[in-house]
Order: structure tokens, then sequence, then C-alpha cells
């Protein structure tokens, strides 16, 4: 169910110059919350950011009651939610949208870059937990970008490639060696920027396996009344807030 919720700010881990993980804290009981879904915050103390700004859900500890999310300083939401001192208030809607399918006993490739690594920790929680082997991707431009190896490692196999070479395969994430053997996988799950998403579902679909794909359309109300984030689909156009934003590729027109 839909929540509007207090938390306080009980940390802020910096993983490198422009990403950390928020660690929040609530008083009560914290909703059930799917991979893939995101929360809609709102920037405390920012009179001039007047819309909330959407973060998937990165963690969660319901005997905590806590939360968290991976989030990149981008501009001035972003950057001034890694400013906040411990026990800042942070009022968020959550869990808005759908989740990634859950597969059972299957192989499973994961491929993140950018902000888009954020879901992966608790679908990577949610696919071991049905037996199925976790495989990631990550993607960034230098290997101060690829960050929460340990976290990952633990969950699945875990590869990457950098632009610049400096860890793991150089060059972009779609040509990657792993796709050499693309049809050992049953399902391929992507969160990125757009054109990483579009190329590595034109490698799924021609091998005839199903792709999952998360969309960071620009979002404002976060719960399908606006209609600025929609997106067209082989049924018309597509709410991302509220239809999405997880999608099969597909079902998109891009
Ligand atoms: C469903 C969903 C889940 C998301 N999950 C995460 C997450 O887990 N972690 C994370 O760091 N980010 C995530 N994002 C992206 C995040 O919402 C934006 O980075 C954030 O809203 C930017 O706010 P800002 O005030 O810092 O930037 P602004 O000052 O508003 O903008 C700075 C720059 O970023 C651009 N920008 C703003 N929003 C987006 C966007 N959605 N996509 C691409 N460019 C954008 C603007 O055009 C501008 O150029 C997600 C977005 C969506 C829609
Ligand atoms: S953000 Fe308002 S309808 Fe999707």
């Amino acid at each position: 169910m839909k929540r509007i919720q207090d938390f306080s700010v009980i940390d802020t881990l910096w993983l490198n110059s422009s990403s950390y993980i928020l660690i929040l804290k609530s008083e009560t009981s914290i909703e059930k919350i799917d991979p893939g879904n995101f929360a809609e915050i709102k920037i405390p103390d920012a009179a001039d950011i007047f819309l909330r700004r959407p973060i998937s859900v990165y963690d969660v500890d319901h005997e905590k009651k806590e939360i968290s999310f991976y989030i990149k300083a981008i501009g001035k939401g972003t950057s001034k939610l890694g400013s906040l001192l411990p026990g800042s208030k942070v009022n968020i809607v959550y869990p808005l949208g759908n989740s990634y399918t859950p597969v059972k006993n299957k192989n499973a490739l994961i491929v993140g870059g950018g902000s888009g690594i954020a879901p992966f920790k608790l679908l990577g929680e949610q696919l071991r937990g049905l037996g199925s082997k976790v495989t990631y991707l990550f993607g960034a431009r230098t290997s101060e970008e690829i960050v929460l190896t340990d976290v990952f490692s633990k969950l699945g196999k875990f590869n990457c490639t950098t632009e610049d070479g400096s860890l793991g395969e150089k060059g972009l994430v779609t040509s990657h060696s792993i796709f050499k053997n693309i049809k050992y996988f049953d399902i391929v799950y992507t969160c990125g920027p757009d054109p990483m998403m579009k190329a590595i579902a034109k490698i799924a679909e021609n091998n005839n396996i199903r792709c999952e794909a998360s969309l960071e359309n620009m979002m404002a109300c976060g719960i399908g009344v606006c209609l600025c984030c929609v997106t067209p689909t082989i049924r018309g156009n597509a709410v991302v807030c509220s239809e999405g934003p997880v999608f099969q590729s597909t079902d998109l027109k891009w």
C-alpha cells in the first residue's frame, strides 16, 4: 500500500565523489517493497525545489525500520539529499511503480549503468532466494564509478566494464565478452541510461531471451496524475510511474 511517511537520516555513506547510500529510519513499520519499486522523496529545507525526486529503493530492513537509497548527486535535489545531517527529517511517498518479474531456478543476467544499479541488490536477493543464479554486469566510465562490488559479489558473479579499462573489460557494457554466451541466460534485467538499455534489449531479443527494462523518465507526481512521464508502447502510451517503471522490452517503442 502506498504511504506518505516521515523518516530520519541515520547515515550517509559516500562511495565516491558523486554517489552515496542514504539510510533512513522510521518510527513506524515499513511497507513491503519489491525490487524495482521507487519512492518520491521530498527534498527538505529547499524552498526552491518544489517537486519530489523519484529514487529506486536500494535496500530495506523491516526489523530496524530502515530503508536506503543509492543516489548519484547530479543536480540540486540529489546534492541536497547527500548533505543532510543525521537526524534530519525526510518525507517519502512509497512504494511506487511496479517491479521486476521474479524467476525461479533460472539463470539471470542483470545489467546496470549509472544510478541504474540501485534496484539490483533487492532483485539479486530475491532471485537467489528463488534458486536462480545471478550474474551481474555493470558498466561505467572509470573504476571510481564501479561501487558496491562487495555487496553484489556476495549475491552473484560480478562482471564490469569501464570505458578507460581501469577495471574489468575495457569498453562499453554491450561489448563485454559475456554476450558471446548470452544463450546461457533465461532472462535479462536492465536499468540505466536509455541507449544502454536499448542495446541490451536488442541483444536479448535477437536471442529470444526475455528482457525487462526499468525506465528513468523525468517524473513529477510519481502517481499517474500529471502524465509527464508517458512513453510509447505497442499498446499505446503508458504512464511510466504507475504502469512501469519496469517494462518488457518488446512492449516498448523506443
Ligand atoms: C523511477 C526512477 C527511479 C530512479 N532511481 C534513481 C536512483 O535509485 N538513484 C539515483 O541517483 N537516481 C535515480 N533516478 C534519477 C533521479 O530521479 C534524478 O537523478 C533526480 O530526480 C535528479 O534530481 P536533481 O534535483 O538532483 O537534478 P535536477 O537539478 O533536477 O537536474 C539535474 C540534471 O539531471 C537531469 N535529470 C533530472 N531528472 C532526471 C532523470 N530522471 N533522468 C535523467 N536525467 C535527469 C536534468 O535534466 C538536469 O540536466 C530515478 C529516476 C526515476 C524516474
Ligand atoms: S510522473 Fe506524473 S504521471 Fe507519471
